[in-house]
């Protein structure tokens, strides 16, 4: 459930096509509990209309920064002191390459400028432009000063290309603010994850793998980041952007994953399984390109290392957590797991409903409890997630040494 009670969010808007989203993004801020100022840069009004801003946030639209009747209500440089946190959604290439050099020459980069609050930036530009160096330098630089970049998404764009740069969600954005806001337990905490499919190449361009989206681990990535931790996360190929201050390690195959996994164990408290890891590869895969006859083919299959096993077997074992997307008999099934696979807590869900969704329903195991979270986004099942998590740590951390 989002709650932003008594939160003070600046919501600025820049001259993007998705600037038609932010007044839905501030209709759901609202109705969290949130106190919404609107200011906007003159391209954002071609998009959207201050009138729009006005009904749905309940104040005046902030548009000029030498607009003296607006600095007589609330001026500039309150309104980067009124702020607990600014987004700025959604922010176009020019936007951030202005804030980036500190420029102040309109309302909303003054106010980024002069505010102290955290600033999170939800970038939304087409493709090529996300793509460019200099678009990739100037994020760099913002976060280096710990701006937030929140998103973008990858997909299908106004223009009609398909790539990473839509602006993400509304409601993402909103349970970004909502979990900027939520309690740190995480403070601190080393965390590795794995996520995504694995490809098991059988020749140079085929492989086997399964629908893994890769969703749920960038969520738990995103949020457990958001709680304070130090993630470490273990990609196999996805179309995802890398969350804020996550840090990515891209492989292919299982065999790539359990040794990207073992070289990054040491030192971490908390193991996150996520990732769909292929149970079987070809014995083989063939230097060259398999050539079609007229004949059948049989391919030969060995079993996959189990990663997440291994990790358990370690000694001294981190906190070790698994998913389980089973088609049937669910817990039943999960409970197996938990305990073969010597777990300290299983996620376990329906198959069909878990890949490329990004609503969920989980049931949670570990060897004391069992409870249902969800149904709701993969964001917000994540926090619930990383709650029991934290308990699972807090535990651990709380038991005489044997
Ligand atoms: O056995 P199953 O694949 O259903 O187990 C799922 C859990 O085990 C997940 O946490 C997954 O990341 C992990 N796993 C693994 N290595 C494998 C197979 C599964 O780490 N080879």
């Amino acid at each position: 459930m989002m709650s932003l009670n008594n939160k003070r969010i600046l919501l600025g808007i820049t001259g993007g096509i998705a600037a038609y989203k932010s007044a839905e993004l501030t209709r759901m801020l609202v109705k969290a509990g949130a106190e919404i100022h609107v200011a906007m840069t003159p391209s954002a009004t071609e998009f959207i209309t201050p009138l729009t801003m006005q009904a749905l946030s309940g104040h005046r639209v902030h548009l000029d920064l030498l607009d003296a009747d607006a600095e007589a209500g609330m001026g500039h440089i309150e309104l980067a002191r009124w702020a607990d946190l600014i987004v700025i959604a959604p922010a176009t290439a020019d936007f951030i390459a202005r804030v980036t050099h500190g420029q102040a020459d309109d309302l909303l980069t003054t106010v980024v400028l002069a505010s102290i609050a955290p600033i999170a930036i939800a970038p939304a530009m087409n493709q090529a432009m996300w793509g460019d160096d200099i678009t990739q330098t100037n994020l760099k630089a913002l976060k280096s000063r710990s701006i937030h970049i929140w998103g973008p998404a990858f997909g299908e764009q106004a223009c009609g290309d398909i790539g990473p740069g839509r602006m993400i969600e509304p409601q993402e954005i909103a349970e970004r603010c909502s979990g900027f806001f939520e309690n740190t337990r995480l403070n601190g905490i080393k965390i590795l994850m794995t996520g995504g499919p694995t490809r098991e190449a059988i020749d140079p361009v085929r492989f086997i793998s399964n629908h893994s989206s890769g969703k749920m681990a960038f969520a738990l990535a995103t949020e457990a980041a958001a709680a304070g931790a130090q993630v470490t996360l273990i990609s196999g190929p996805v179309h995802l952007t890398t969350p804020d201050r996550v840090s990515r390690i891209d492989v292919e195959s299982a065999e790539q994953m359990l040794s990207a996994v073992m070289d990054h164990i040491e030192g971490a408290d908390i193991f996150i399984g996520v990732a769909a890891v292929a149970d079987y590869r070809p014995v083989t895969a063939e230097k060259q390109k398999i050539k079609k006859t007229k004949n059948d083919m049989t391919l030969t299959l060995v079993k996959n290392p189990d990663i997440i096993s291994t990790v358990a077997t370690l000694s001294p074992a981190p906190i070790v957590v698994g998913f389980a997307a089973e088609t049937e008999n669910i817990d039943v099934n999960g409970r197996d797991k938990l305990e073969n696979k010597g777990l300290d807590l299983l996620f376990a869900n329906q198959a069909t409903e878990t890949f490329n969704n990004d609503e969920v329903s989980i049931i949670a195991l570990s060897s004391q409890s069992q409870q249902t979270l969800g149904p709701g986004s993969k964001l917000s099942v994540a926090r619930l997630m990383l709650d029991l998590i934290a308990d699972q740590l807090e535990r651990k951390t709380n038991q005489p040494e044997s």
